[in-house]
Parts: C-alpha cells; sequence; structure tokens
C-alpha cells in the first residue's frame, strides 16, 4: 500500500539537501542570509514533488530532475516573498515565520526574490548540473518554466490578484478560475511537465499529465482559499482571514465554502481520471492529488 507520508517526506529530504548544497557554495552575505531564510524555512515543496513524482511517474528515476526541482521551488519561494510584500498583501508571517520584508527589510526582501528567481535559471543553465540531457531538452524545459512563471502565467495570475481587489462589483467565476490557473496552476503545470520531460515522457503521457496538472493546480488554489477562512493558522504558519480583509477576489467568497469543497473534490476527481493511462509509478501522483485538498497546511 502506497505511503504517501513516507513519499513526502524522503522526496522534500532529497529536494532539501539539493537546495542546500546550491547555498553552501554561495559566500556568506546579507543577501544570500535572506534566500537562505524563505528558501529553507520548511515549506511543503509541492512543486518540486510533483516534478520528482511526474519524472517517476514516466518511468525515470527521480534523481534525473532534481535540479528542475530545485528551480521551481526558488522561483515558487520569490513568489511568496514578493506576494507577501506591503505593496502586495502586506502578510507578516509565512512558513510559521516573520516574513522576508519583516525579518530583513522591504529592499533586501525584492532583491533576495530577484536572487532567487535568476538562481533558478542559473541552476537550470548550469554544466554541471546537466547530467546526460541533451542540450535541446533542457532549453525546452527552460522555455516551459519561464513562460509560467512570466506575464503569461504566474505574473498575470498576480497582477490579476491585485486587480480584482480594487473591484468592488467581484469577478465572475470563468474569470476567477482564469486567474487561479494563471497564478498558481501555470507553475504547478510547469513543475509537473518539467518532471516528465526530464523523465523523457511521451507526448502522450504529457498531454494527459497537463490535464492532471492544470485539474490539481486549480484545486490547490480553491484549498489555499479554504483554509483562508478556516484554516489553523499555527499549523499553517500563515495568518487566516486575510482575503477577506483584502477584498479578496476567492472562491469561497464567490461560491461559499461547501460549494467551493465541491469543486475541489472534482477537480480531484478528474484530475486522477486523467492518469488512467499510467500505472503504479503514478501512484504518488494519484495520491498528492487527494493530499491537495486533504491538507492542513
Ligand atoms: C502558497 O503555496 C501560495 C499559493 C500559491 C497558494 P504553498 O501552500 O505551496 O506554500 P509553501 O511552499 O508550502 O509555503
Ligand atoms: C499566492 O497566492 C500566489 C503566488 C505567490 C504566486 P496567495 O496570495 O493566495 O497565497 P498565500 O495565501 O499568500 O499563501
Ligand atoms: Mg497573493
Ligand atoms: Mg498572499
Amino acid at each position: 500500500m502506497f505511503d504517501l507520508k513516507l513519499y513526502l517526506n524522503d522526496k522534500r529530504r532529497m529536494i532539501d539537501a539539493a537546495l542546500g548544497r546550491i547555498l553552501a557554495i554561495a559566500p556568506h552575505s546579507r543577501i544570500v542570509d535572506a534566500m537562505r531564510y524563505s528558501l529553507m524555512s520548511g515549506g511543503k515543496r509541492l512543486r518540486p514533488v510533483l516534478c520528482l513524482a511526474a519524472c517517476e511517474a514516466v518511468g525515470s528515476e527521480a534523481d534525473q530532475a532534481l535540479p528542475v526541482a530545485g528551480a521551481l521551488e526558488m522561483i515558487h519561494t520569490y513568489s511568496l516573498i514578493h506576494d507577501d510584500l506591503p505593496a502586495m498583501d502586506d502578510d507578516c508571517l509565512r512558513r510559521g515565520r516573520p516574513t522576508c520584508h519583516i525579518a530583513f527589510d522591504e529592499a533586501t526582501a525584492v532583491l533576495a526574490g530577484d536572487a532567487l528567481l535568476t538562481l533558478a535559471f542559473e541552476t537550470l543553465s548550469c554544466r554541471s548540473m546537466r547530467h546526460n540531457v541533451p542540450a535541446e531538452l533542457w532549453l525546452d524545459i527552460i522555455a516551459v518554466i519561464s513562460t509560467a512563471a512570466g506575464y503569461k502565467g504566474m505574473v498575470e495570475g498576480q497582477m490579476r490578484d491585485m486587480l480584482a481587489e480594487q473591484q468592488s462589483e467581484g469577478l465572475p467565476l470563468a474569470d476567477l478560475q482564469a486567474l487561479h490557473l494563471l497564478k498558481t496552476g501555470a507553475l504547478i503545470e510547469a513543475s509537473v511537465c518539467s518532471g516528465a520531460m526530464m523523465g523523457q515522457g511521451s507526448l502522450d503521457q504529457i498531454t494527459s499529465l497537463k490535464v492532471y496538472a492544470k485539474n490539481i493546480g486549480l484545486a490547490f488554489q480553491v484549498a489555499d482559499d479554504i483554509l483562508n477562512v478556516e484554516g489553523d493558522p499555527v499549523i499553517m504558519g500563515k495568518e487566516i482571514g486575510t482575503d477577506r480583509n483584502r477584498c479578496k477576489m476567492t472562491y469561497p467568497a464567490l461560491l461559499g465554502i461547501d460549494q467551493s469543497k465541491a469543486v475541489a473534490s472534482r477537480l480531484v476527481s478528474e484530475a486522477v481520471a486523467s492518469l488512467a493511462l499510467f500505472d503504479h509509478r503514478a501512484e504518488p501522483l494519484r495520491a498528492i492529488a487527494e493530499y491537495v485538498i486533504r491538507r492542513n497546511r
């Protein structure tokens, strides 16, 4: 019987060790301290775990995708540092600790985010990380990740999230769904796709994995919205009620809690169904889909 807890612990250890090795060679400086503070602070590591799990699902070893997984976590952490800034969500607590701009200062937090984003691409293009993977494939992976992180993906989603705060009449559900798919779904989809690409997955496999990732990406943000209403801030390591205070457009605000939970479960069922052509090696992906909405942090 597949044990998700063991699997997550094992993969998180691999990811933390890889990130630790990359930071260990950085010189001691204030900016590196701030980068390390946010990166090594006990996030769930969902995106890099998904990358490794997708690599395994297509039949390869997780190790193969480890540099890509590390880069994805750097991009995600940068997005959180900037998301928490006073100019954006203005949050003081993240991963159970003061946010980067509180622990350091705003300028340092902006720069730490910038530095993590660029370090991700330095890592992806670094010769020693490239193993025996063809350069063409690396370039395709860099294209997938950079597109998902930028103005066609996460950054556009964050922009829409900020604009929606000022719209007193709210958003139609289709627009909120598109916003969530961009701000959170895009990087999750890139995590799954890049892992499968590193594992040399077939076109059919990657097409199915994209459907999986879109569904869990949206479900993940719906669950985040729900936790912001009824989660335990101690377990989550971040404050709750903040979406309401900032008049954020969220699923619970639009549909209520019960309907939001129903939407999230439906998305997870669709995600699992999209893995029909995969064998037992996709068991971690199936279990992660359920975890995305059952998690308490
Ligand atoms: C929080 O992401 C921001 C969202 C996109 C919802 P996570 O819930 O994955 O945060 P960490 O990495 O575990 O801290
Ligand atoms: C964060 O979304 C999305 C990104 C950082 C791209 P939220 O603002 O909803 O997430 P939390 O609740 O602060 O973690
Ligand atoms: Mg935000
Ligand atoms: Mg936020």
